[in-house]
């Protein structure tokens, strides 16, 4: 069972078919060090070997922050060209981990998510936010840009003029004018609550239906409309092959319940 493993900076809980991975370094607000990613990279193998799990929720432990990005004195001591790109792309590998799941991935916004922590929610599909919370990259401050994919995943999220403007000001925003902006999906006082809520919602679904969405998708925003739509075709093709797709429209008909097997 998922809870048996022990880490560090994060814990893994399992409630049916839903995993909370809960990022949980106290002493830097849940700022992402180097052993931190290499936790969560662990944990999200462990999720996604877990065939009862269905969907994933990112969350901060404690009240004040999400993620305060990544950990500042680890960075401070980088030295290099090369040091700084290692460490952009060891954190874009856990990032893209996150996207390339076949299931669901919820980020829910507790409180501070700030450079790297903002990016951690931008590799999520969805993201909830505490009213509370307040969003920015703050990298420019530090004389360093965002280097987890904040600077590609924002503007393809809300377009390049909403993104610069966040990227260049380094303004913090609230919950609030991230929810106008579309950066997040809902509010909730309780995030995590309705976090859960939302995916109580999409694992009803059929499970290949929903990792054959995030691949469209995906896939998709990397090239044209036209390639778009070709692998859209492809991946409908893969739907209409499985057994869920006759199960989900016979049900329709049958005017019943689907029961999807992921098959
Ligand atoms: N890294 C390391 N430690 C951090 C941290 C971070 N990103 N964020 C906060 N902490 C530590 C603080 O140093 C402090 O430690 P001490 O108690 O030992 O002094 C502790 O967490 C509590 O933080 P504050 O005292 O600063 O709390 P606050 O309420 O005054 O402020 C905050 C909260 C506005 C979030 C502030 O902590 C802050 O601005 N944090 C840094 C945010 C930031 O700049 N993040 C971007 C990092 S760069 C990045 O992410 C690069 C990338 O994309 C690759």
């Amino acid at each position: 069972h998922m809870d048996e493993y022990e880490f560090e900076n994060l814990t893994i809980d399992q409630h049916g078919p839903l995993a909370v991975l809960t990022l949980n370094r106290p002493k830097a607000l849940n700022a992402l060090n180097s052993a931190t990613f290499g936790e969560m990279s662990e944990a999200l193998d462990l999720i996604v070997d877990n065939a009862e799990i269905g969907a994933l929720i990112i969350t901060g432990a404690g009240e004040k922050a999400f993620v305060a990005g990544a950990d500042i004195s680890e960075l401070n001591g980088l030295d290099g060209v090369y040091a700084g790109r290692e460490v952009a792309l060891a954190g874009q590998d856990v990032m893209s981990q996150i996207s390339n799941l076949p299931i669901p991935v919820i980020a829910a916004i507790n409180g501070f998510a700030l450079g790297g922590g903002f990016e951690l929610a931008l590799a999520c599909d969805i993201r909830v936010a505490s009213p509370r919370a307040r969003l920015g990259l703050p990298e420019v401050t530090l004389g360093v840009i965002p280097g987890f994919g904040g600077t590609q995943r924002l503007p393809r999220l809300i377009g390049a003029g909403r993104a610069l403007d966040l990227l260049l000001t380094a303004r913090q925003i609230s919950a609030e004018e991230a929810l106008q902006m579309g950066v997040v999906n809902y509010l909730a006082d309780e995030p995590l609550a309705k976090a859960r809520e939302v995916a109580e919602s999409i694992v009803k679904n059929g499970p290949i239906a929903i990792s054959l969405v995030k691949e469209a998708v995906r896939r998709g925003l990397d090239t044209t409309l036209d390639a778009g739509c070709e692998i859209e075709a492809d991946l409908f093709g893969m739907a209409v092959a499985t057994a869920d797709f006759q199960e989900g429209t016979g049900a329709f008909l049958a005017k019943r319940k689907p029961e999807f097997k992921g098959e």
